[in-house]
C-alpha cells in the first residue's frame, strides 16, 4: 500500500469515526424530519379523559371565546392558524402538533383534547394552571373549527 492510499484510508475511518459517534451523541441528527411528528405522540391519555364529555355547546359565541383565547395563549407556538408555526416554534425541541391535520385530530375526542391542553406536555403548558375548565372547553370548540 503506497503512503497516499494510507493516509486516505485513515482519514476514512476518521471521518466514518466521527460520523458514528455523532450518530450516537445525537440520534435525532441522521432522522428524516418526517420521522419526527409520529415519533413524539409521548401523550398518555387515561381512558376516562378520553370519554369525558364536553359541557359546552359548540355555539358561535363558545368558538369566539376559544378564538380569543388562543389568540392570547396559544399562538405564539401553534400559530394563528393552528398550523403549528407560531413564532416560538422554531426554538422548540418537541414542535407544536398540526392543529389541522384532520386525520389526527378528529380521532381524538373533545375529552382527550381537553386533557391534552389542560396537563400539556413539555414544552407544551398544562393549562389548568391557567384557564379555567369551561375557557379550556371553548378552546376544544375553536380547534374543532381549525381541522375542517
Ligand atoms: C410553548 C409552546 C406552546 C404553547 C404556548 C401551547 N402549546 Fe400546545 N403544544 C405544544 C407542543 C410542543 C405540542 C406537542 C407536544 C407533544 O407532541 O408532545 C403541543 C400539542 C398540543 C395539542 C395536541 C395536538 C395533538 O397532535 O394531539 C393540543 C390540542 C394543543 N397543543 C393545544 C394548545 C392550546 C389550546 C394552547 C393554548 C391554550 C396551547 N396548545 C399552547 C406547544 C405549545
Amino acid at each position: 500500500m503506497r503512503s497516499k492510499d494510507l493516509v486516505r484510508l485513515l482519514w476514512g475511518i476518521a471521518i466514518i469515526g466521527t460520523l458514528m459517534f455523532i450518530g450516537r451523541e445525537h440520534p435525532s441528527a441522521f432522522r428524516a424530519p418526517g420521522a419526527r411528528f409520529a415519533e413524539q405522540d409521548r401523550w398518555n391519555v387515561p381512558e376516562s379523559a378520553k370519554r369525558m364529555k364536553n359541557p359546552i355547546r359548540a355555539t358561535g359565541a363558545s368558538i369566539r371565546k376559544g378564538k380569543s383565547l388562543f389568540a392570547e395563549y396559544c399562538a405564539m407556538c401553534h400559530g394563528d392558524r393552528g398550523k403549528g408555526d407560531g413564532p416560538m416554534a422554531e426554538a422548540l425541541q418537541t414542535k407544536p402538533g398540526d392543529l389541522t391535520d384532520r386525520a389526527r385530530m378528529n380521532v381524538q375526542s373533545d375529552g382527550e383534547l381537553f386533557w391534552k391542553i389542560a396537563k400539556g406536555n413539555p414544552p407544551m403548558p398544562d393549562f389548568e394552571k391557567t384557564l379555567r375548565p369551561e375557557e379550556i372547553w371553548h378552546l376544544v370548540n375553536y380547534i374543532r373549527t381549525l381541522a375542517r
